[in-house]
């Protein structure tokens, strides 16, 4: 064949397979096969030299002409194969701005956090401070200081984790008592205090015991402060949480801090006092533990037991919030799970 078909051939049979190129790896293949150094035009143009004078300049020219019309089309069909990769792209990655977005879920306090924060507001405005204490707790404050010394018996109720023979995770909140005393000036006025936290102890758990649970211990210091101030004050604490109409009664009782102690019980908010479960048919729900302040408390504190005296009590906010719910596994407050925790919304 002719090189001047040859080459006309090989320019239509190239311009035909860039047509259909739909990728730029084979577009590239394709320029390496016509037009690189061992492609088919270039072999042709090797094939010249041996070319009469009168046909090198025509063949060369349309040598020339074959390779500068692939290159054209090489070029625009990468173009084609680049806007048409971009316009796939946008279109998959397009965002529909006109469609709703999906709402962020509202989270909110733990419920025994909103039972304890509305128990901080009701006691903040009646003039008390809130004191925070330390979970790791020297054994000395913890017990020796609110009167259970080394080997007293009422120790082993509260049995808990030691860290050292000294040290330990506070079994109760009434180490605060101590604290707060000996820190406070009584010239400045009464010591008026409400301690929340949490605290630990060794127990198996089970449906109403968890080694690790919240108290709020509280306490009033002044002169001339009787049980008719305890009283009233626990009645307003009682009211707040399990209703308006409810009435308190006090039992004796037992705490080495406290002399008179008595357990405190709500008249049943389920029944109002006739009788129910909930109240096991008595009518009323024991609630906390309270008492007139210890004089030796007060003596080891270095406050003066015969001009101060006042009172201390100690609520459980894991059992209120389980009273207050009718919920009746203690352990479901600390599974984190999202079902049991979201039906908690004391505000709002
Ligand atoms: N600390 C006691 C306990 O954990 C609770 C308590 C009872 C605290 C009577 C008090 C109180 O302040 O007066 O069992």
């Amino acid at each position: 064949m002719e090189l001047k078909d040859k080459l006309t051939a090989i320019a239509e049979k190239a311009s035909s397979e860039i047509r259909v190129v739909s990728s730029l790896e084979e577009l590239e293949n394709l320029r390496v096969s016509y037009l690189g150094k061992k492609g088919e035009i270039t072999q042709v143009l090797k094939g010249m030299k041996d070319l009469s004078a009168e046909e090198r300049p025509v063949i060369g020219q349309l040598a020339n002409q074959v390779r500068d019309q692939l290159t054209e089309q090489l070029a625009v069909t990468r173009q084609r194969i680049e806007t048409e990769a971009l316009n796939k792209r946008l279109a998959e990655e397009t965002l529909d701005v006109t469609l709703p977005g999906s709402k962020p879920k509202k989270g909110q306090s733990h419920v025994i956090t909103q039972i304890m924060e509305e128990i901080e507001d009701l006691f903040l405005g009646m003039g008390y401070q809130i004191i925070e204490g330390n979970e790791v707790e020297e054994d000395y404050y913890n017990f020796e200081r609110v009167n259970l010394p080394q080997n007293h018996p009422a120790r082993d109720m509260q049995d808990t984790f030691y860290i050292t023979p000294e040290v330990l995770l506070r079994t109760h909140t009434s180490p605060l008592q101590a604290r707060t005393l000996e820190q406070h000036d009584f010239s400045k006025g009464p010591l008026k205090m409400i301690s929340p936290g949490k605290v630990y102890r060794r127990d198996t758990d089970d449906a109403t015991h968890s080694h690790q649970f919240h108290q709020i211990e509280g306490m009033v210091i002044d002169k001339h402060i009787t049980m008719a101030d305890l009283k009233g004050t626990l009645e307003t604490l009682a009211k707040k949480m399990f209703g308006e109409n409810r009435e308190i009664r006090l039992r004796p009782s037992y705490f080495p801090f406290t002399e008179p102690s008595v357990e405190v019980d709500v008249s049943c908010f389920k029944c109002g006092g006739s009788g129910c479960s909930v109240c096991k048919g008595t009518g009323w729900i024991e609630i906390l533990g309270a008492g007139m302040t210890h004089p030796e408390v007060l003596k080891m504190s270095g406050v003066d037991p015969e001009i101060y005296g006042g009172f201390a009590f100690g609520l459980g906010p894991d059992r209120i919030a389980m009273l207050k719910y009718g919920v009746d596994d203690i352990r479901n407050f600390y599974l984190n799970d999202q079902r049991f925790l979201e039906q908690f919304k004391v505000k709002g």
